[in-house]
């Protein structure tokens, strides 16, 4: 079964054709992040006027990438929630009017169900139950996968995802957006143990996660210095708060896998490019006798293959959407 995925819910505009769930044929990304990195950050009218701009272009390249006709489409799995709303109905509404002219199988896909399905295409042996850790620029969960559809959250961001606090830690230190990317380099220059930051604990809640208070402390750090002419080691601030994020992620996320009684831990999500996270996630696993996962750097940010492949596990399950399915900016993963 083919399946055409479509994504659409930040700044990249992304088309691809999955093959019975895992086998990738093609994978188009077309992204607007030069245009938004003059700006800081996303401008979602941007983002949406450009979805619209490039969306059938994308197909159409998926299309030819994989050597294969619209005709071949099986179904069409689209990114209907969660995302920045007018970026995300661009796809939904795309997406409905390629199912209806062709009149085959909407299948309605939740954005982080899709992140860690990306590790399906990457780990053809991986199969539910596992525990996974999705890390991005607009979600962070500690999710519990008991099936393809069915999964259940263990514990969640109570404010900032991960990646947003990169993301602003990184524009304080003068990094371009997004900022995960070059925090990273910039960390491996770095000493550590220079800057003390908060690692939050969320009272009551052994598995949520905060992130506000962290990067609020390096906004603190980075205007104190500016104010009083000291020199910050940018360098180690990186590394330390890079440390201090892994450090209120990886222990939570073992946790979880013991309580929910996983051997295998999947990463998926923007976030999990990061070269110290991963590390400390591939100790912490090893410690434990546990099976780490994390995709290829090439499908940890946006893509539509992994909308493709969680797609055709939706499908399997019965899951459809009508020409009146609607785009959502927020939805728990449990309720996709
Ligand atoms: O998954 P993604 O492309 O988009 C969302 O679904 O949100 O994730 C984007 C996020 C951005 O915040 C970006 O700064 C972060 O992933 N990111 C990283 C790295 N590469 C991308 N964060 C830390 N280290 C990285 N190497």
């Amino acid at each position: 079964m083919i399946v055409l995925g479509i994504e659409s819910t930040c700044d990249e505009t992304a088309a691809a054709l999955v093959e019975d769930g895992r086998h990738l044929l093609s994978n188009v990304i077309a992204t607007s992040v030069k245009e938004q990195a003059l700006y800081g950050g996303v401008v979602p009218e941007i983002a949406s006027r450009r979805h619209c701009e490039s969306i059938s272009a994308v197909v159409k390249k998926a299309l030819s990438d994989a050597g294969r006709t619209m005709d071949e489409v099986d179904a069409v799995a689209v990114t209907f929630a969660p995302g920045l709303i007018g970026a995300v109905l661009v796809g939904v509404n795309f997406a409905k009017s390629v199912a209806y002219a062709l009149g085959i199988p909407l299948i309605p896909v939740h954005h982080v169900r899709g992140h860690i399905a990306a590790n399906y295409i990457a780990f053809p042996e991986l199969k539910p139950p596992f525990l996974a850790l999705a890390i991005s620029g607009g979600n962070t969960l500690i999710v519990d996968v008991r099936d393809y559809t069915d999964l259940q959250v263990i514990g969640a961001t109570r404010d900032d995802a991960a990646g947003e606090c990169f993301d602003k830690a990184a524009r304080v230190l003068g990094l371009p957006y997004p900022g995960g990317a070059p925090m990273d380099a910039l960390a491996q220059q770095g000493r550590g143990g220079v800057y003390e930051l908060p690692r939050a604990h969320v009272s009551g809640s052994e598995f949520d996660m905060s992130f506000s208070g962290l990067k609020t402390a390096v906004v603190n750090l980075a205007h104190n210095a500016s104010q009083t002419g000291k020199m910050l080691d940018k360098a180690s601030l990186a590394l330390d708060f890079t440390r201090a994020v892994s450090d209120m992620l990886v222990p939570r996320a073992m946790a979880a896998a013991e309580l929910c009684g996983r051997s295998a831990v999947v990463a998926a999500g923007g976030v999990a490019a990061n070269s110290i996270i991963r590390a400390d996630l591939q100790r912490a696993c090893a410690e434990r006798g546990y099976t780490l996962y994390v995709p290829p750097l090439s499908l940890c940010g946006d893509n539509a293959a992994m909308i493709g492949c969680q797609g055709y596990y939706e499908y399997l399950a019965g899951k459809r959407g009508n020409t009146d399915l609607n785009a959502y900016a927020t939805m728990e993963i449990t309720d996709a």
